[in-house]
């Protein structure tokens, strides 16, 4: 079986084996696309984000109708993919003033737009307010009170949610965990705090507080800790009703859907997330005798994270005999901080000895000054000669969305590939645009 076969699950689903032994997506010639563009480059592929789109506003339809599917920006946000996230029908969810304005500047509806973060600032605040954007979800008390003071000068009322903290610990790496009481983000119920922004957001003058939402972590491989959420969720919010009149109408259990990175990591598919999840909400909203509210789900990494490869170019091969092949690319930690920030593996490929089976164990490493600069330990390659084009899958989700100019390096090139053609989504940088800001 070919690597390409073999990591079917982990490629975009267009891709594919050309007669010439090269791997292909959406019928383009990936090797031809790093000539074409240079490397590093990130390959988007169209037809897997609009699949992925779809699955998820279908899967979470079918088991629960009043869904409003919102993507994470976070994860990754151009105006291509904005574009794309608008035309499938889902809402998105921004965490800053940069992600709401690219999202404005492709027309997204500001009624679909969920705003998030722990530390919004005023002047994000006013640029939402401003655009009319549909939810503001609330974080803290002190946003509490800003929030209103900016809606009461905006002469409006506007729609929010308050952003809980349920203390549970959802078992994955602890820099993406959230649902712990010990968070920066939420407002932890256990405490009296949620109960007490409740309070304030009931009577608060020019804020509707329509629902709760909490989010417990990202890579979250198990239903448990969702079913748990709700549980909690749903029995507080119905003490909320019985003390303060909440009306709850919207819940969100946040994202943090996971998705295979390697071949021996198989992840559920949306179906099971989804009928958990509406089986719980169905379960204790009877148990508390309350109308079914609204669910809002905010899936990033499963959304996009299958869409994109990285490639690169090989340079130098060092083998250290009895101790390891390390196989250095033009790119690494600058464009994928993943592996380095959350010890996260991947698996590898050759673009252009796609057909060829593997022959040897390398680590691939970034070309930048950090030993921690590794994309990839142990992978399976046919033999690597400098000047092969390694391929990451799975690189769409929060790689180029945490990149950086480390050692000076130029942020990569994007393309996106729609219907057998490439179009430059972004543009690599240049030593013109890293030197803009400088003020000699
Ligand atoms: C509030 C919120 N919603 C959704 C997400 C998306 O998580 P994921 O990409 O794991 O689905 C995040 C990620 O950090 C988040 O903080």
């Amino acid at each position: 079986m070919s690597a390409v076969e073999q990591m079917s699950a982990l490629l975009p689903d267009t891709a594919a084996i050309s007669e010439q032994g090269h791997l292909t997506i959406g019928g383009c010639d990936v090797a031809e696309l790093a000539a074409e563009f240079g490397t590093p480059l990130y390959i988007f592929d169209e037809a897997t984000l609009r699949r992925t789109c779809a699955e998820y506003r279908k899967g979470f339809g079918q088991s629960y109708s009043d869904t409003l599917v919102i993507y994470a920006a976070k994860a990754f946000l151009n105006r291509a993919l904005a574009t794309i996230i608008r035309e499938e029908g889902l809402g998105i969810d921004v965490v800053s003033g940069g992600e709401l304005s690219i999202a404005r500047s492709v027309g997204f509806p500001a009624e679909k737009v969920y705003f998030h973060g722990n530390n919004k600032l005023r002047e994000e605040i006013e640029l939402a307010i401003s655009w009319g954007i549909g939810r503001i979800v609330v974080d803290n008390l002190h946003e509490l009170s800003l929030v209103n003071e900016v809606a009461q000068e905006a002469g409006i009322t506007q729609d929010m949610l308050i952003r809980l903290t349920p203390g549970i610990d959802a078992h994955t790496h602890r820099h993406v965990t959230t649902g712990v009481i010990d968070s920066k983000f939420g407002l932890p119920i256990a405490l009296g705090l949620a109960e007490e922004a409740i309070s304030k957001a009931m009577s608060a003058s020019n804020v509707e507080l329509v629902g709760l939402h909490v989010h417990l972590g990202s890579l979250i491989f198990s239903v448990e800790p969702y079913q748990e959420a709700i549980k909690i969720v749903f029995q507080f919010a119905a003490e909320m009703r019985d003390e303060y009149g909440l009306d709850f109408r919207e819940f969100s259990p946040g994202g943090g859907f996971a998705i295979p990175y390697t071949r021996d990591d198989p992840a559920p598919d949306v179906g099971y997330y989804a009928s958990a999840i509406a089986e719980a909400i169905h379960a204790h909203s009877e148990e508390f005798g309350m109308k079914p509210p609204r669910l809002i789900v905010e899936p990033g990494r499963a959304i996009v994270g299958r869409s994109a490869v990285a490639v690169y170019r090989a340079g130098v091969i060092k083998d250290i005999p009895g101790v390891r092949k390390y196989v250095s690319v033009d790119g690494g930690i600058a464009d994928n901080i993943r592996p380095a920030l959350y010890g996260s593996r991947y698996e590898a490929l050759i673009a252009n000895k796609a057909a060829e089976n593997e022959a040897e164990m390398v680590t691939i490493a970034g070309k930048f000054c950090e030993s921690g600069d590794i994309l990839a330990k142990d992978a399976k390659l046919p033999e690597v000669a400098p000047g092969d084009i390694i391929v990451i899958p799975v690189c769409g989700a929060y790689c180029l969305p945490m990149a950086s100019n480390y050692n000076a390096s130029l942020r990569p090139a994007i393309v996106m590939i729609s219907e057998g053609k490439a179009r430059v989504t972004r543009r690599r940088e240049s030593y013109d645009d890293l030197m803009r800001y400088d003020v000699a």
